[in-house]
């Protein structure tokens, strides 16, 4: 008899990843298959959830494919799933309207009226920013009172993953945090915040913790892969959860993500909010767990921004830094191609350099580029510690993770050594597969605790620590200074 399995489906914002491992962690498969992003010029950005389920069948079936018989011990299912996003759907299950992303800023104006309407930082403990939820059905309401009308559930992506492989509606309580109708504290729905939207808890699914069980596979779908009839869907949990679970960063430990979005996670002992800063204190994905962010909203991201603009790819754009750096850029980097939310919630901030000269070179750009997302990442850290979170180590995870030298920069910048876990490029297909693990064994959270090994360190370097300094504040000054041209008073 073959050892038992899990699966972890992760549902990227660019591609959807699906991992298959045995008992002791081991990857048994893998599968990846891109998603078609939309086009919409920003700060529209939507997609089609038929798209991510063809996505995930095509990864399914490459895995079946290559390794016949592969689901056969699959004794559960995990998901995960980029936040935040809207996906409607009417009585029969039927999608209404494309969902409206994490990254999406077009509902700055309901963001205002919601702060208006309910207490949304006393009952959810976090700021209405405009890529979480529930500005975005305030906006549906607004602009397609048609389809609002028709809307059954509100589906987190992950959830709308979840409803094609199950049939049934559940939520849980990571992901449920960052649509801003969770009273987090209590882990339960709020119908005070849910009414300031026009919705009710009739309009959302039921709650789970990410390391319960939710339904079964459905029997057409474990048919046609081969998975037994009595494989189970864990709760999961939002991408940036998972992935903290896929590294044993649950009770304790830190991890900054180079994704599109730029993330800083730290777990916390009790729900600790800080609005102030734009933190997001969010439920962790076992019982009894909370976690705070700091979200920057472009990372690593604006280093493929660069490259496109150079006609080049990002390693040949890193190529042009020099050996090692050995000192700030002359050249400043405000990183804020799609807005930032920590710590300053704006979704109309702008991306700039400033002070160039004739003498800037392109690897001046490249520097002052991971420099400025570096910086941002500092203000996150020092938004975490404002809310009593001092990190002193951190993994590192994401894309930008592979760059050595991106590393160091962060680490000198944010004076926090970053340690690469073994399994990085597994993302938070892992930790999806890990709370499979979990759900199947009557919720035992030892399977997410677990720590991930290091590969290696990168310590910061005292020298370049105390040169950043200065730098950091004269980023910090200049984004204020830009904020107070741009705000009309
Ligand atoms: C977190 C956030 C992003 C998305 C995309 O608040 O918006 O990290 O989850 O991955």
């Amino acid at each position: 008899m073959d050892n038992s399995m899990f699966l972890g489906i992760d549902l990227g914002t660019s591609a959807v990843k699906v991992l298959l491992i045995d008992d002791d962690e081991q990857v048994r498969a893998e599968a990846s298959c891109p998603v078609a992003e939309g086009v919409l010029e920003p700060p529209h950005s939507e997609q089609q959830p038929a798209q991510w389920i063809r996505s995930i069948e095509t990864a399914l079936d490459e895995i079946a494919a290559t390794r016949p018989g592969a689901f056969g011990a699959v004794q559960a299912i995990g998901l995960s799933g980029h936040m935040h996003g809207a996906v409607l759907v009417d009585k029969q299950g039927e999608v209404l309207r494309p969902c409206i992303m994490w990254d999406d800023g077009r509902s700055v104006a309901q963001c205002k009226t919601l702060t208006r309407k309910a207490d949304f930082t006393g009952i959810g403990g976090n700021l209405v920013m405009a890529g979480f939820t529930a500005p975005k059905l305030l906006w549906v309401a607004e602009n397609e009172p048609e389809i609002f009308g028709k809307i059954h559930k509100v589906l987190l992506p992950k959830d709308y993953v979840r409803y094609w492989l199950t049939g049934e509606y559940w939520a849980e309580m990571s992901d449920a945090s960052g649509t801003l109708w969770l009273d987090v504290a209590a882990r339960r729905w709020s119908e005070r915040l849910l009414g300031a939207c026009g919705l009710t808890t009739d309009h959302m699914a039921r709650l789970v913790e990410g390391t319960e069980a939710t339904g079964t596979l459905l029997p057409h779908l474990a048919n046609r892969w081969g998975f037994p009839k009595t494989t189970i869907v864990a709760g999961g949990a939002g991408d940036n959860a998972a992935s903290a679970c896929g590294m044993g960063v649950v009770a304790d430990g830190a991890s900054i993500s180079l994704g599109t979005s730029g993330v800083v996670f730290a777990p916390t002992k009790t729900f600790a909010p800080q609005t102030g800063q734009a933190v997001h204190a969010f439920c962790h994905a076992a019982p009894g767990t909370w976690h705070q962010m700091g979200v920057i909203l472009s990372a690593a991201s604006c280093l493929e921004w660069l490259a496109d603009l150079f006609g080049h790819s990002v390693a040949d754009l890193l190529s042009a830094l020099p050996h090692t750096v050995t000192r700030p850029a002359t050249v400043q980097f405000q990183p804020h191609l799609t807005g930032v939310r920590t710590p300053y919630n704006n979704p109309l901030a702008t991306a700039s350099f400033l002070f160039l000269n004739s003498d800037t070179t392109k690897s001046d750009l490249v520097q002052a580029t991971l420099e400025g997302v570096a910086f941002a990442l500092r203000d996150c850290t020092a938004a975490l510690a404002s809310a009593g979170t001092r990190i002193e180590t951190a993994y590192t995870v994401g894309g930008g993770a592979r760059s050595e030298a991106w590393l160091q920069i962060i680490s000198n910048v944010t004076g926090i050594e970053l340690a690469l876990p073994e399994n990085s490029h597994n993302g938070a297909a892992i930790g999806a597969a890990r709370l499979a693990m979990a759900a199947a064994h009557g919720g035992d959270i030892s399977y997410i605790t677990r720590k991930v090994k290091t590969l290696r360190s990168v310590a910061p370097e005292a020298g370049m620590h105390a040169a950043y300094e200065d730098a950091y504040h004269s980023y910090r000054a200049q984004y204020k200074g830009q904020t107070e041209i741009a705000t009309p008073s």
